[in-house]
């Protein structure tokens, strides 16, 4: 893939957060149980990391299981933590070679063991890659995460570490399973529906929200162009007015 035409390379977005639905509804479509739509969802995966790295988006992250998702039948959480595993040392040394460096964010000590264990050598193997930083959320929930950070600070302040008076925005990001990376600047969420599902809630606020219809073991490289074109066809004015952005 080349830098796509369409795109302006000065209005690349630096995030794009991505909350991937639609496989099962691809799978049942076609007459198929649905963890088939999550093992195609695999190659919609790295069709688009490849697209991300060639158009120069610098943080890539991907909702791929919910703190909710837990509550799904048993055969298909086995069959997305199995697909996680295969993936990870599967696309271990491509990472490496295009400097790639893998990043989680979600209560990783929950998932199991052997996910976790993999997840944490392709995260040291890829460290000092400083290229595209490909960020898996796993075992992720935006309420848990906000309420871990509410906790941390809570405990400076009762340990005098913190006063109160210097709890600021940015200081309460730092405690977020994001702190060091920048806030979404594009959300996309494929297969239709339009709603934020627990992710990301607190990051989000400023981000370009598309909604695309396209579920998303079908989502490859031309969707994400699609959906970064249009993001370079909106104004973002993060409270001001139009005329005020427009002034250099
Ligand atoms: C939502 O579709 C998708 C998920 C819960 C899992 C996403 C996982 C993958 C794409 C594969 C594994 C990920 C990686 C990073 C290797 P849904 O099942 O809720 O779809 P539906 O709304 O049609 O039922």
């Amino acid at each position: 893939m080349q830098f796509p035409q369409e795109l302006d390379s000065d209005n690349i977005p630096t995030h794009v957060a991505i909350i991937m639905d639609g496989n099962g509804r691809w799978a049942q479509q076609r007459g198929m149980p649905r963890p088939m739509g999550h093992k195609v969802g695999v190659e919609s995966v790295q069709s688009v990391v490849r697209a991300a790295r060639v158009i120069g988006v610098k943080v890539l992250t991907l909702y791929a299981f919910s703190t909710e998702n837990w509550k799904r039948p048993p055969l298909e959480v086995n069959a997305l933590m199995g697909l996680l595993k295969t993936f990870l040392l599967r696309e271990l040394e491509t990472m490496v070679s295009n400097n790639v460096s893998l990043r989680c964010i979600g209560q990783k000590d929950r998932l199991p063991k052997e996910v976790r264990e993999t997840l944490d050598r392709v995260i040291a193997e890829t460290a000092d890659n400083d290229g595209l930083i490909f960020n898996l959320a796993l075992n992720y929930g935006s309420r848990v995460e906000i309420i871990d950070a509410v906790r941390e600070v809570a405990r400076k302040c009762e340990t005098g570490e913190l006063q109160s008076d210097a709890i600021s925005e940015d200081l309460f990001a730092e405690h977020l399973y994001t702190s060091g990376l920048p806030d979404p600047d594009l959300l996309i969420r494929t297969g239709g529906e339009a709603r934020l599902s627990n992710f990301l809630l607190w990051q989000a606020s400023y981000s370009e929200i598309c909604f695309v219809d396209t579920l998303w073991p079908d989502f490859r490289e031309e969707h994400l162009v699609e959906a970064i074109r249009v993001y370079q066809g909106r104004q973002r004015r993060f409270g001001m007015t139009g005329d005020q952005v427009q002034q250099p």
